[in-house]
């Protein structure tokens, strides 16, 4: 399996709304706060991978390939990041606390449990980019935030096998799979929704009533609640039988790709 590593040129636009995905306030800082929480995620993954890579042979091009799509996406997402600091947003504390927790689990953690945790996390991330391009939760975003969060999912999608397949190579019981997730899901979720509030708090016109009107705007234009998010990528990861190329996204790929390789190629990459 050969992995592209695509370079696009993505900027954050210069001028953009505070709320840059269809005027939702929420919506848009959640999505803000992921990229954030999600770059030293990225970055935990590339050096566990790395770390194991000598030992699967066989998958040292592809797991290359997977290295190389992350670090592009922690390096675009980075830019975003400075953008919103731009805007006097405060949350490094919350990217330091992020990499800190990380640096320990390397440090206290064997490497076959870190790669657990790298598993689910992907698992995660696809699960990301599969809501965002089946779902079309970017149409009606700022283009240059649509560029990147399109560009991320597909690319997550494409690789979203490739953690499972060195994990599977070296062998791992069910419920060792599973304790990956319980610690993935503490290290993504709990600081993706604290740095999300981080950001929500500083914004001077957020309120509850913004935040039911922005519920109530998320699920009028058809998306799905939290707890329907959960039940449809959540339960297939406990079943014993999961491997994620039970889903095909081939299709979903390419035809998202068909749209944004034009745009990615003239923002000076691709
Ligand atoms: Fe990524
Ligand atoms: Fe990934």
């Amino acid at each position: 399996m050969s992995l592209t590593v695509r370079k696009p040129d993505v900027r954050p636009p210069t001028a953009a709304p505070r709320a840059w995905l269809n005027g939702n306030v929420t919506v848009s800082r959640f999505f803000d706060a992921a990229g954030i929480v999600i770059g030293p995620m990225e970055r935990f993954g590339v050096r566990v991978i790395r770390r194991l890579r000598g030992r699967v042979p066989a998958m040292d091009a592809t797991l290359r390939g997977f290295c190389g799509q992350e670090s592009q996406h922690s390096r675009i997402h980075r830019r975003f990041d400075a953008a919103l600091a731009a805007q006097g947003l405060r949350f490094e504390p919350c990217v330091a606390r992020q990499e800190r927790l990380l640096r320990w689990v390397e440090r206290r953690c064997r490497p076959r449990l870190q790669l657990s945790i790298v598993v689910a996390l992907e698992h995660n991330f696809a699960s990301l980019g599969d809501l965002v391009l089946r779902d079309r939760v970017m149409d009606g975003a700022e283009p240059e935030h649509r560029d990147l969060w399109e560009w991320h999912g597909v690319e997550e999608l494409e690789h979203k096998a490739v953690a499972f397949r060195l994990y599977q190579a070296l062998g791992a019981p069910w419920w060792h799979r599973q304790l990956g997730l319980v610690l993935a899901s503490l290290l993504m979720w709990l600081p993706l929704i604290h740095t999300a509030l981080v950001l929500l708090r500083q914004d001077p016109g957020f309120s509850a009533a913004r935040r039911r009107q922005d519920r109530a705007a998320w699920l009028a234009a058809g998306h799905a609640t939290l707890w329907q998010l959960a039940a449809r990528y959540a339960r297939p990861y406990l079943s014993p039988s999961y491997d994620p190329d039970q889903i095909d996204h081939s299709a979903l790929i390419a035809e998202t790709l068909a749209r944004l390789e034009p745009r990615l190629a003239a923002a000076g990459g691709g």
